[in-house]
């Protein structure tokens, strides 16, 4: 049959999620930074679909709207949401006239492995069944579908609500991942009844529904359970998130980076870290942020979406998000790095500095107390303590540049636009409104007047204490 080795995608993502207590759809809540639904479309690639259908309704819109810049994804709205079974029926519309596989996941088991669903893909048309089963065998089943075997082969699904007291005994569960022939599919799905605990459609219902029509059903026992694992409260999310982020920080570990304390060091699966980089407690690196070889990062340190280059030291408390610091640099502790900043080879930038939209040059520094917002610092600067880049006249934002080997004396105010030329100096204490031209002292500051025995005449006079 023509297309007959077509594979589709469909992912359950439209259920309140009541057990997760939240007015976010569940399927947007974030594990180690990103949505749980994108990591669940990503997985779905693997098998290289040619259509992917979500099933949306709870919540339609947000998720939507998360995710709508993907043309090749479809949605189909399921409303109300009645069960499994019904959510899956909402895709029949989009791929009638459609054969081969149809790979049905659900939105709220994000740990599947790639390689997985492809093994999935790969049994189900080796077997040639009608429909296959991803299981395993779990200590605590609680909660999950029961696998009910008869002569050792799969015969149906027992929900834990509707199961009797042996059927919970059983330690085989359903983990809601399928891979399905459409060609029987749809039509079976309208014989599925409600009538159960809960009052659903429930798409289990249809392994004992092709048992009795003599389809063949497999089921695909895979060992790591952990891949398999599904998210209905806040709990089991918190579960699965530590369960990302062990599983990254084992392989860096294995690729050379040094974790002091593993279980308090949070590293998002899309970061990059190279050898001999050491990351202390409490430190968190979020996004796609790269850091390089043999960094030092000091404990309580976030860096989100940045790139760091080698040998770069950072130290306790700073705050980096959307900055590129270059080799050998210095950071902190409580340094604020804003997006847009680069930092240069060497330079060092102090406690209690904040740098915006700004480039600092190689070996320039900025050590104490300062804010430098949209500015551009040339190379080996000194940036007096308390130095201020004024850039913002309350309507718009103006740039300061400082150029190459500049000394800028502390608790300056530098009025932007202005430029501060190559190696000129501005005087402790000034407001600098002109540019200063290079080689130049600028000092703008009330002159000072020291007046001479003022102290003493002051005490002495009378009716003073
Ligand atoms: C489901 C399975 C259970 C399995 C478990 C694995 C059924 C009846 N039960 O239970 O056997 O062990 O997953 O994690 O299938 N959804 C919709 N529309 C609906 C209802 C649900 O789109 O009307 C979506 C949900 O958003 C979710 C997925 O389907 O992404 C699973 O629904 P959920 O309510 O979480 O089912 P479980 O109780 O986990
Ligand atoms: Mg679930």
């Amino acid at each position: 049959m023509p297309g007959s080795s077509e594979t589709h995608v469909v992912i359950l993502a439209a259920g309140q999620g009541t057990r997760m207590k939240s007015s976010l759809a569940k399927v947007l809540h974030p594990i180690a930074s990103r949505p749980m639904i994108e990591r669940v479309l990503e997985t779905a690639n693997a098998v290289d679909p040619a259509t992917t259908t979500l099933i949306v309704g709870h919540k339609a819109d947000a998720v939507r709207e998360q995710l709508g810049k993907n043309p090749n994804l479809w949605f189909a709205l399921q409303q109300p949401q009645l069960g499994t079974a019904h959510a899956l029926q909402q895709a029949e519309p989009l791929l009638a006239g459609r054969a081969g596989s149809l790979i049905l996941l659900s939105g709220d088991v994000p740990l599947l492995r790639p390689t997985t669903l492809k093994r999935l893909l790969e049994t189900h048309r080796g077997s040639g069944a009608a429909a296959t089963v991803v299981t395993a065998t779990v200590d605590r089943p609680y909660g999950y579908g029961r696998i009910v075997r008869t002569q050792g082969h799969i015969s149906r699904i027992v929900e834990e609500r509707d199961a009797s007291p042996t059927q919970r005994q059983i330690k085989e569960i359903n983990s809601g991942i399928y891979a399905f022939d459409l060609a029987p599919l749809f039509d079976a799905l309208r014989s599925i009844a409600s009538q159960n605990a809960q009052g659903e459609f429930y798409l289990t219902d249809l392994i004992a529904i092709y048992r009795r029509r003599k389809l063949p059903v497999e089921a695909l026992l895979i060992e790591n359970a952990q891949e398999i694992r599904g998210i209905n409260s806040r709990s089991e999310l918190a579960e699965v998130s530590r369960l990302v982020r062990q599983k990254k920080n084992e392989e860096l570990m294995a690729a050379g980076v040094t974790f002091i304390d593993p279980a308090t060091t949070y590293v998002d699966p899309e970061a990059e870290i190279a050898a001999d980089t050491v990351l202390h407690p409490g430190v968190v690196i979020e996004g796609r942020t790269r850091i390089g070889a043999a960094c030092e990062i000091q404990a309580y340190v976030r860096i989100s979406n940045s790139e760091i280059g080698d040998r770069v030291t950072i130290n306790s408390f700073c705050l980096i998000s959307g900055a590129q610091v270059a080799t050998g640099a210095a950071l902190g502790p409580f340094a604020h790095l804003r997006p847009g900043t680069t930092v240069g080879e060497k330079a060092k930038v102090g406690n209690f500095v904040e740098l915006k939209n700004t480039n600092l040059g190689p070996r320039s520094k900025a050590n104490h107390l300062s804010y430098l917002g949209d500015a551009t610092v040339g190379a080996d600067v000194n940036v007096g303590a308390g130095t201020i880049t004024c850039n913002y006249d309350g309507v718009n934002k103006h740039r300061t540049v400082i150029e190459d080997g500049a000394f800028i004396g502390s608790d300056s105010q530098l009025v932007a636009p202005v430029t501060v030329g190559k190696g000129a100096y501005v005087g402790a204490g000034s407001s600098i409104v002109t540019d200063v031209p290079a080689g130049a002292l600028g000092i703008a500051r009330g002159r000072q007047n020291n007046v001479e025995g003022w102290v003493k005449r002051r005490k002495g006079s009378p009716g003073k204490s």
